[in-house]
């Protein structure tokens, strides 16, 4: 029978702290009103000055390797995606896998901004189909807020902190049915985040701060998830009416609506979670199968189809027999 990777367990970490759209009006021109219509954000999550990428994604792989049963030392693989990780080096998942008390396994992370997470789920099902690996956490942990220029209205209503987490298990039943993942880095100046510590002489005066042309993300971002969508359910042979879940990217309601209209999915059928989380970058789409997970929407042999898109631009899928 045919290797694939299943979901064996799902986690997830939102930091206590909660920013408003109210607090942010305060620091910004702008206000509630505007900020809900046009992105969907009530709320999201800021990280204290004790908790970092590590700590965060420690809590939520904890929940998942709970969540399935199995000890952390039986883990092949640990593959961390984050644009925000503790130090340049050594990795976030080196560091994850030192708290986790894991001896014999290989860890590291992985870049691809906010499709972080789907990429890092092609990987790790890459391995497993191998046979290369049978037990393989991933985990997404972002603490954007750190990343933000709080004067810049046009960045700091969007992003949030918090990780999630999955555990992948060789199967022979179902789990990942395929993944697809792209990049273009043509549009790196439509969205980018510099690090000034290693500027060249052209950019020695930028900050280490998110920068966006929003209104132009937004666009390609329809068009493409929306061709990720059909990619997606050709390599398959399926039709839009299989699809149970939509577990989107978490980056604005009315992208994820326009991926749902061409699905011809109802909302119902979109996990949402950015009301209250914004978004938080490769940890949001893990954030949202966790939480679909727990309260029972996601069920046992049920079609999932994840998605994200990112700065990169990178972009991509997995579709999952759950
Ligand atoms: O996760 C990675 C991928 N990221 C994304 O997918 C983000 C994609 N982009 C977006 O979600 C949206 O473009 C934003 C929410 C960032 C902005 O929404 P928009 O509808 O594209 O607005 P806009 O940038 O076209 O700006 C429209 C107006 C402008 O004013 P004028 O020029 O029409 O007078 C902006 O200055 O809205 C103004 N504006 C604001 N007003 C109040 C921009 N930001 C704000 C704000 N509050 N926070």
């Amino acid at each position: 029978m045919k290797r694939c990777s299943k979901v064996i367990g799902t986690g997830g970490y939102l930091p206590e702290t909660v920013r408003t759209n109210e607090d942010i009006s305060k620091l910004v021109d702008t206000t509630d009103e505007w900020i809900v219509e046009r992105t969907g954000i009530k709320t999201r999550r800021i990280a204290g000055p004790e908790e970092s990428a590590a700590s965060m994604a420690e809590i939520a792989a904890l929940q998942a390797i709970e969540m399935s049963g199995t000890e952390a030392g039986e883990i092949d693989l640990i593959i961390v995606a984050t644009g925000s990780p503790d130090r340049v080096y050594p990795s976030t998942a080196c560091m994850l896998q030192h708290r986790l008390e894991i001896q014999n396994c290989v860890s590291f992370d992985i870049q691809a901004a906010c499709s972080g997470s789907i990429f890092a789920l092609s990987i790790a099902d890459q391995y497993i189909k191998s046979g290369a690996a049978d037990k393989v956490l991933i985990v997404g942990t972002e603490i954007c807020s750190r990343l933000i220029d709080w004067t810049d209205r046009g960045t700091c209503i969007l992003f949030g902190d918090g990780a999630g987490a999955v555990l992948l298990d060789s199967s022979d039943t179902f789990g990942i049915l395929s993944t697809h993942i792209h990049s273009d880095g043509a549009f790196e100046d439509l969205l980018y985040c510099p690090n000034p510590q290693v500027a060249t002489d052209s950019n020695i005066n930028e900050k280490g701060f998110i920068t966006m042309k929003g209104n132009e993300v937004f666009k390609v971002a329809v068009n493409t998830l929306g061709r990720i969508v059909d990619e997606t359910l050709a390599a398959n042979g399926l039709d839009k009416s299989d699809i149970d879940w939509l577990v989107p990217h978490q980056a604005n309601t009315r992208i994820i609506a326009a991926t749902a209209r061409k699905l011809k999915m109802s909302m119902d059928q979109v996990v949402l979670t950015l009301e209250n989380q914004g978004n938080t970058s490769s940890a949001s789409v893990l954030l949202a199968l966790n939480e679909a997970v727990r309260d029972g929407r996601i069920k046992r042999g049920q079609l999932i189809l994840l998605e994200a898109f990112g700065a990169g631009f990178t972009w991509g899928s997995a579709l999952i027999k759950y």
